[in-house]
């Protein structure tokens, strides 16, 4: 990784930097702070930005000139993987039209509405516990059998998509994360269109009690709707984001209490302390390393580093967050830390949309799964997990645990 190392006039090379910095990107990010805010970068074979700063960082997330929608920039010189409505999504559109899109699905993701969903969440979580437990070798996955189907299940069940259909998104929306190659990478985005028009013309034609069907229906006081691309990047949005994430968030707090064993034996003195483990492990290694693209609509300064017009820029959340100017003992895992101020749900008008319900279904696995397994613990050497490629989600393919003696 050394020959990586640069100074902020040359190129890091983030795509050579190999499974070790997968694994672990924190002492790279550290390095680069240590020589500056602001960098130029290489990842997925494309030069961009990386902010690393704690403070440019979040005053980047909360700055209009880095905006969202490449249509107004002819980056990709046309669009990126191919044409699809999935792209016309809150993440990929800047004022005003993310204003009216937000404000459409906003009131279905406000506390009090995902509080209402804590009953069957819980059900759920007691349900794959039921079902992982009766595992004759007391071992299981714990991503295979919990931490995936939870948060999968919730989105689905609240879209309403049908049961034999979530499968396929789970693989196209896998791929999607971590492309195994261009040819793949197209063809997941052409099966989740078809697959979503599918089902909104089917939330058309029965609507169902679902968030999706409400979509459908939904117009604000000025009779303002979502057109037909809109609720597809809208669903698939909610889709990505409602799984890809959290799943994340479940398995790294279990892996982190499992290597902190005083940390893990207070938690189960005291559950009141769950809060704040599921933001520590958001801020300490959240499930979101880099934020997504955003593109310099005019030269912007940052610590004296003019970015150009029309560039990638990549804020980079897992180095802020570790950031020890913001942060006393930042690569420390601490449950007991104050962590209020974490990048780990964004900032600014993108923030996350799914915070409360990503908080509620964490907290609920990881009481759940505390309470019914006493005797938690890694049946693996986590050295050997399979890390999740690229710069955007952090966390392991898998975690084996055995839950008996
Ligand atoms: C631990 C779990 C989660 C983490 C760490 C997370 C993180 C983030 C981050 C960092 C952003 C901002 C990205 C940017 O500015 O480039 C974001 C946006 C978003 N998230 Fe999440 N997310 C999580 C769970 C969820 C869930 C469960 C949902 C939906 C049910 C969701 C839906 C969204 C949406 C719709 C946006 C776009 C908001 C906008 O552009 O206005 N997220 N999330």
């Amino acid at each position: 990784m050394s020959d990586t190392h640069t100074t902020q006039t040359e190129t890091v090379d983030l795509d050579a930097c190999g499974p070790e910095f997968t694994e672990n990107p924190y002492p790279l990010y550290a390095a680069l702070r240590e020589r500056g805010p602001v960098h130029r970068v290489r990842s997925e074979g494309m030069e961009m930005w990386l902010i690393t700063g704690a403070e440019e960082a979040r005053a980047a997330l909360a700055d209009p000139r880095f905006g969202k929608d490449w249509r107004r920039l002819d980056l990709w010189h046309g669009e990126p993987a191919g044409s699809s409505p999935i792209f016309t999504n809150l993440l990929e559109m800047d004022p005003p039209q993310h204003t009216r899109l937000r404000k459409l699905v906003a009131r279905e993701f406000t506390g009090r509405r995902v509080e209402g969903l804590r009953p069957r969440v819980e059900a759920m979580a007691h349900d794959l516990l039921d079902a992982m437990l009766a595992a004759p070798d007391g071992r299981a996955d714990l991503v295979d059998a919990f931490a995936f189907p939870l948060p999968m299940t919730v989105i689905c069940e609240l879209l309403g998509v049908p049961e034999p259909a979530r499968a396929a998104f789970r693989v196209w929306t896998a791929e999607m994360v971590e492309p195994s190659g261009p040819e793949a990478d197209k063809a997941a985005v052409t099966g989740i269109t078809q697959a979503l028009a599918d089902l909104v013309a089917a939330k058309r034609g029965a609507p169902g009690d679902d968030l999706l069907s409400a979509l459908v229906r939904t117009h604000d006081e000025d009779g303002d709707r979502l057109s037909g691309d809109e609720l597809l990047g809208m669903a698939w949005l909610l889709i990505i984001a409602g799984h890809e994430t959290t799943v994340n968030l479940i398995t790294t707090a279990v892996r982190q209490l499992l290597l902190h064993p005083g940390q893990l034996a207070a938690v189960r003195a005291d559950f009141g302390l769950l809060d704040n483990v599921v933001e520590e492990v958001l801020r300490h290694d959240g499930p979101v390393e880099n934020a997504t693209f955003r593109y310099t609509t005019e030269p912007v300064t940052v610590a004296g580093t003019t970015i150009p017009e029309g560039r990638i820029v990549l804020v980079g959340l897992a180095s802020a967050d570790r950031d020890p100017g913001r942060w006393p003992e930042a690569d420390r895992f601490d449950i007991h830390r104050d962590t209020r101020g974490h990048l780990a749900f964004g900032h600014g008008i993108h923030y996350c949309l799914g915070a409360p319900l990503a908080r509620l279904e964490a907290r609920i696995a990881l009481r759940a799964l505390l309470e019914r397994c006493p005797r938690l613990a890694l049946d693996a050497d986590p050295r050997e997990l399979h890390w999740i490629r690229g710069t955007l989600i952090r966390g392991t393919r898998t975690l084996p645990v055995r839950f008996r003696p």
